[in-house]
């Protein structure tokens, strides 16, 4: 696991964009990965910048999001469709079919979740994952408990998580209880991984992903055993992490020996 230190959430958001840059540079046809919440919206803006300024382009590129709540159109504002449709899809040259998101509204969530499978696997897998962290250790809506083998299926919000984003929702505005997330089976068999934290509310959640035992009552612990996870934090969400300065160390080490090989 790579863990990069960074003194502000913009420079998450900076670092992060050069990591999916960089990767689609390197592979137009890239599958990525999104996620929602707060955490990626930056990235996201660092993106649509560089598509603008014709640094990159997402023509060729696919996109698999992690979740969706169940019960709410794709249009509804607080959907994840219409999220990522705001913040990042109307911005960006991607085509908006090859952009998809889990259906919340299916008549057989069984089926759906197993054509979302399919459809990744039919892609070639997904090339980059971006995660953000719920504080609970959640990654996707896989909530504490959740089976570190699980697939695409439906999931119960826990108070906890249904608490943190009652921010989105307008008040006596009805707030799912329940979503439909990528598994943890699934988010590992990406072929990297990108996780973001940002702000002290994440510190115990990054400590327990990155010092902690594997475990599904953090389910991000499971990305120590992914052979290509970048763990991508601010200060604040570094702050509880024992070995702080040897990972800020291996960084230093890192920028020094890619600087020896340009020469
Ligand atoms: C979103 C998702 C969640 C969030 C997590 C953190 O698609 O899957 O795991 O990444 O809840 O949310 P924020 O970034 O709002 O703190």
């Amino acid at each position: 696991m790579r863990v990069v230190i960074l003194p502000t959430a913009d420079d998450v958001a900076h670092y992060c964009a050069e990591q999916i840059i960089h990767q689609i540079q390197q592979k137009s046809n890239t599958v990525l990965g999104l996620a929602t919440g707060s955490t990626p919206v930056a990235s996201y803006q660092k993106l649509i910048q560089a598509c603008s300024k014709k640094e990159v382009s997402f023509a060729k590129v696919s996109s698999f999001n992690l979740d969706e709540y169940i019960g709410l159109e794709s249009t509804h504002p607080q959907s994840y469709r219409n999220f990522m449709n705001q913040e990042l899809f109307n911005h960006i040259d991607i085509k908006f079919e090859n952009t998809h998101v889990p259906d919340g509204l299916s008549p057989d969530f069984e089926k759906s979740c197993q054509a979302y499978e399919s459809l990744i696997l039919q892609k070639g897998g997904v090339d980059l994952q971006l995660l953000g962290i719920g504080e609970n250790g959640h990654i996707g809506f896989n909530e504490p408990s959740s089976s570190l083998n699980s697939r695409t299926r439906v999931k119960t919000l826990s108070p906890q998580t249904v608490a943190n984003n009652a921010r989105f929702f307008k008040v006596g505005e009805t707030q799912p209880q329940l979503a439909v997330t990528m598994g943890i089976g699934t988010i590992m068999d990406a072929k990297k991984v990108v996780l973001l934290a940002t702000g002290s509310q994440k510190k115990q959640a990054v400590a327990n992903l990155i010092e902690g035992s594997i475990s599904a009552f953090s389910p991000a612990s499971i990305l120590q055993m992914h052979p290509k996870t970048m763990v991508i934090i601010d200060e604040s969400a570094a702050e509880l992490l024992a070995l702080n300065d040897y990972y800020l160390h291996i960084e230093d080490v890192q920028i020094k020996l890619s600087k020896h090989k340009n020469v």
